[in-house]
C-alpha cells in the first residue's frame, strides 16, 4: 500500500495530513513515512530469508539517524562511505560487525576509526588504497578483512553521473589486475582477504546487468581461489531503481532481483551482502514545498515554491524528474507550469512544462520519492537554511532534523581581526 496518499480531498503522510506538518513545522520540509521504510527494507529483507546475507542499507541515500535506528532496528547492516557516515552508524546502534566501508578515498584516520571500531568488511579500490590499510592496520596489530571492488565493465545505471560499472569510470581495480591485486593483498601483513565486491550504479531497471556481472564475478571468484585465496562473501553493491512516476522504465519487483541472484549465486558458496540505498528511502519520503507567487507569462507560467535546488538538486543536477502533486486536489483547470525556486540562477528548476491542476500563491505542493539523496544533498546555499526533516509514523510525527536559525547558521563563521 502506499502511505503517501489523498484522504477527504488532501494528501496524507499515514494518518497525519502534510498541511498539518506545513502549519507546525513550516516549509520547505521533508516528511518521511517510516511504515515506508520499514516496508522497503522489509520486501528486500524477505527475498533472502533464510540465507546468512547482510544487508547494509547505503547511509548515503538518507543518513538521518532516525532513519538509521528504525532501519538498525529492523536488522539492517550500513554501507558507509566516510568517518561521518560510519559515526552516524555507530551511533545509531548498528553492530559493526554489519558494516561495510566503500568509497575510493578513504584516510588514514577514516581507515583507523574504522578498525577500531571492528568493521565486517573495507572495500578497497586501489593498490594504494591496500598498502595505506595494511599500514594502518599493521601498526593497531590487526588485519584489516577486505575485499576488492573489482570493476566489472558492465554498463548500468540511470544517468551518467551515477553508472559506475564501466571501465572508464573511477571506481573500482581493473578486472585485468584482480589476480595479482589479490596475490599481494595476500602478502601484505595488515589485510585479511575476505572477499570481493562490485557495485556497477544506481537507478538500475533491469536484471541483465546483475546477471551478466554474477556471471564474470563467479568466474573471477573461481580463479582467485584456485590461486589459494579465501573467497568468503560477495557483495553485490545497491542500485536496484525505483519507479519515480514519469512513464519511465519499471524497476524488477526485489522479489524477482532475489530470486535472480540467490539461483545465479547458489554454486559460489558465498556470504552474499548488499547495498541498497534508493530502494529503501526513495519513494518513503517526499519533499513539502508552498507556493510563493504564480507569475504568468507571455510563453511559459511560472510556479514559484519556497523549495529550491539547495533543498533538493537531482532535478538540477541530474535532470532527474520528481512527479509533483498539489497536496489539496481541487482546481479541474489545469495549466502547464516550470516549477522554481527562488535561488538565483536558471538551474534553479524542478520541472519545465508540468501539467498541474491550477495553483495560487500559499497553496502545497509535494515533490515525491524525495528520500533518497534528497536531504543528504542539501546545502545552504543562498544562506537559506538547512531543509528540516520529519518523520511520521501512523498519527505520530516528529522532526529528526531542525531548521537552523540564522544565528545557528552564521554561529560557525569568524572575522578574523586581521580584517
Ligand atoms: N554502494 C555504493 C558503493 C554506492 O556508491 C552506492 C551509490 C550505493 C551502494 C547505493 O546505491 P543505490 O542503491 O542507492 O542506487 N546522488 C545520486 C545517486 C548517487 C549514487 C551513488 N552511489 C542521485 O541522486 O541519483
Amino acid at each position: 500500500m502506499r502511505h503517501f496518499m489523498e484522504k477527504d480531498g488532501e494528501m496524507f503522510a499515514e494518518d497525519v495530513a502534510l498541511s498539518e506538518i506545513a502549519a507546525k513545522v513550516g516549509t520547505p520540509v521533508y516528511v518521511y513515512s517510516a511504515a515506508t521504510f520499514s516496508r522497503h527494507y522489509d520486501v528486500f529483507a524477505k527475498g533472502f530469508e533464510g540465507t546468512d546475507a547482510l544487508i547494509a542499507y547505503s547511509v548515503k541515500a538518507n543518513s538521518n539517524l532516525a532513519i538509521l535506528t528504525l532501519l538498525g532496528k529492523r536488522g539492517a547492516g550500513a554501507d558507509v562511505v566516510s568517518g561521518g557516515e560510519l559515526t552516524r552508524a555507530l551511533r545509531a546502534g548498528i553492530s559493526p560487525d554489519k558494516i561495510v566501508f566503500s568509497g575510493v578515498g578513504k584516510t588514514r584516520e577514516e581507515m583507523h576509526l574504522a578498525l577500531n571500531a571492528g568493521i565486517f568488511q573495507f572495500n578497497v579500490e586501489s593498490a594504494a588504497e591496500l598498502d595505506a590499510l595494511s599500514d594502518t592496520a599493521a601498526t593497531m596489530n590487526m588485519r584489516a578483512p577486505i575485499a576488492f571492488r573489482v570493476n566489472p565493465d558492465v554498463a548500468a545505471g540511470g544517468h551518467e553521473k551515477i553508472s559506475t560499472g564501466k571501465k572508464e569510470n573511477k571506481f573500482g581495480i581493473a578486472w585485468e589486475d584482480a589476480p595479482s591485486l589479490y596475490a599481494r593483498a595476500a602478502s601484505l601483513p595488515g589485510i585479511k582477504i575476505q572477499g570481493v565486491d562490485v557495485h556497477i550504479g544506481s537507478q538500475i531497471t533491469q536484471l541483465d546487468p546483475y546477471a551478466r556481472t554474477i556471471e564474470k564475478i563467479g568466474g573471477l571468484i573461481k580463479t582467485l581461489r584456485a590461486d589459494g585465496h579465501t573467497i568468503e562473501t560477495f557483495d553485490l553493491g545497491g542500485g536496484l531503481g525505483i519507479p519515480y512516476g514519469d512513464g519511465g522504465q519499471q524497476p524488477p519487483p526485489p522479489a524477482d532481483y532475489a530470486a535472480m541472484v540467490l539461483e545465479a549465486t547458489k554454486d559460489l558458496d558465498v556470504r552474499l551482502v548488499f547495498e541498497p540505498g534508493r530502494m529503501i528511502a526513495g519513494n518513503s519520503g517526499v519533499l513539502l514545498s508552498r507556493v510563493i507567487y504564480t507569475k504568468p507569462g507571455e510563453t511559459r507560467n511560472f510556479l514559484i515554491v519556497d523549495a529550491a535546488m539547495n533543498d533538493l538538486i537531482r532535478p538540477a543536477l541530474y535532470g532527474a524528474y520528481h512527479d509533483v502533486e498539489p497536496v489539496k486536489s481541487g482546481a479541474n483547470a489545469t495549466v502547464s507550469y516550470d516549477i522554481v525556486g527562488p535561488i538565483c540562477e536558471s538551474g534553479d528548476t524542478f520541472a519545465v512544462q508540468r501539467d498541474l491542476p491550477k495553483l495560487a500563491a500559499d497553496e502545497l505542493v509535494v515533490f515525491h520519492s524525495a528520500g533518497a539523496y534528497g536531504a543528504v544533498q542539501s546545502s545552504q546555499y543562498n544562506t537559506r537554511p538547512l531543509v528540516p526533516e520529519v518523520l511520521v509514523s501512523g498519527d505520530k510525527y516528529e522532526i529528526i532534523r531542525k531548521r537552523p536559525n540564522y544565528d545557528e547558521m552564521l554561529s560557525s563563521e569568524t572575522i578574523p581581526d586581521f580584517i
